[in-house]
């Protein structure tokens, strides 16, 4: 019967029914953790046996009903309703959703973020899209471009190459943690070598450089002790900015004018953009770059 079609009571019945042999199963479990090993393992092994059984029958019955066109589609359909896919998955007869093998890839980076004092949750997977938020220190801190980049776009691409594009949206709570650092870190997790770019003293306070970097164009510009580097290429149409205006930590691309903040490669005129960055550290006199891809 259609979900649409159930008699509403019979529904509320069967979900009673289904939250009662969870709070049973939960119960069950505690109860086994204060048993003896011999009598634990047994129990186990029990439970394995039977799913091994439950599985081998649920492959055949599928196996059955696939070979009839019209049942196929009623059994993707099936497949969406959470307790049948959970029991599915919990068998291995489905394979991950694409949510999952997005959430797996981010698992791969988890304790990299939360050593600095953040995170990152995935929040929709739309292929070839998936958009993901910072969380905590990440969040708003002035690296986490550099993180987006050289981390977690890395990590969901290489793992799950049907994620052709993936998005940053804002965070939750606007950034300006006290936590926030600039060396994201991610720094080291870049591939590549790092590259002499320019010696410190060659780029006063304040100031900005366009330079060749193993022939890609970058925008060298230091604030502080900090330096910054960015690839040289609009977000807009991908030009090179050479000419646009450069005041006051900002430059305007000189094309249509997009303007961006040298300092953490925000775009003021497009927020959901940005200056892909570079990671750059500074060794005694030495400014030094390493090239996202
Ligand atoms: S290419 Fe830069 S604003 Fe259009």
């Amino acid at each position: 019967m259609p979900e649409g079609t159930r008699n509403p009571g019979a529904k509320a019945e069967e979900e009673r029914g289904l939250t009662a042999l969870l709070n049973d199963l939960a119960a069950l479990e505690a109860l086994a953790e204060n048993w003896p090993t011999e009598q634990r393992n047994a129990a186990a092994a029990r439970a394995e046996a039977v799913d091994a059984l439950n599985a081998a029958a649920f492959r055949r019955l599928i196996r059955a009903l696939k070979a009839v066109p019209e049942f196929s589609e009623a059994l993707r359909a099936a497949a969406a309703d959470e307790v049948v896919y959970a029991v599915l998955r919990r068998h291995g007869i489905l394979k991950p959703s694409l949510f999952e093998r997005v959430e797996a890839a981010l698992d791969a980076i988890r304790p990299m973020l939360a050593g600095h004092g953040g995170g990152v949750e995935l929040v929709a997977v739309e292929p070839p899209v998936a958009e993901v938020r910072f969380l905590g220190a990440c969040d708003g801190c002035p690296a986490s471009a550099l993180t987006f980049y050289g981390g977690v776009k890395q990590a969901i691409q290489d793992r799950v190459p049907e994620i052709r594009e993936v998005k940053q949206v804002k965070g939750l709570d606007g950034g300006g943690s006290e936590s926030v650092r600039f060396s994201s870190p991610f720094a080291d997790y870049l591939e590549g070598d790092w590259a002499a770019a320019a010696l410190l003293e060659d780029l006063p306070e304040g100031e900005t450089r366009i330079l060749e970097v193993e022939g890609r164009s970058v925008l060298l510009s230091r604030f502080g002790a900090r330096v910054t580097c960015f690839e040289n290429a609009c977000a807009h149409m991908g030009m090179a900015m050479d000419g646009g205006e450069i005041e006051a930590g900002l430059i305007t691309c000189p094309y249509h004018g997009f303007r961006y903040s040298l300092e953490s490669g925000e775009c003021l005129t497009a927020p959901e953009v940005q200056l892909q960055p570079h990671g750059v550290r500074v060794v005694g006199q030495r400014i030094e770059v390493r090239l996202t891809r």
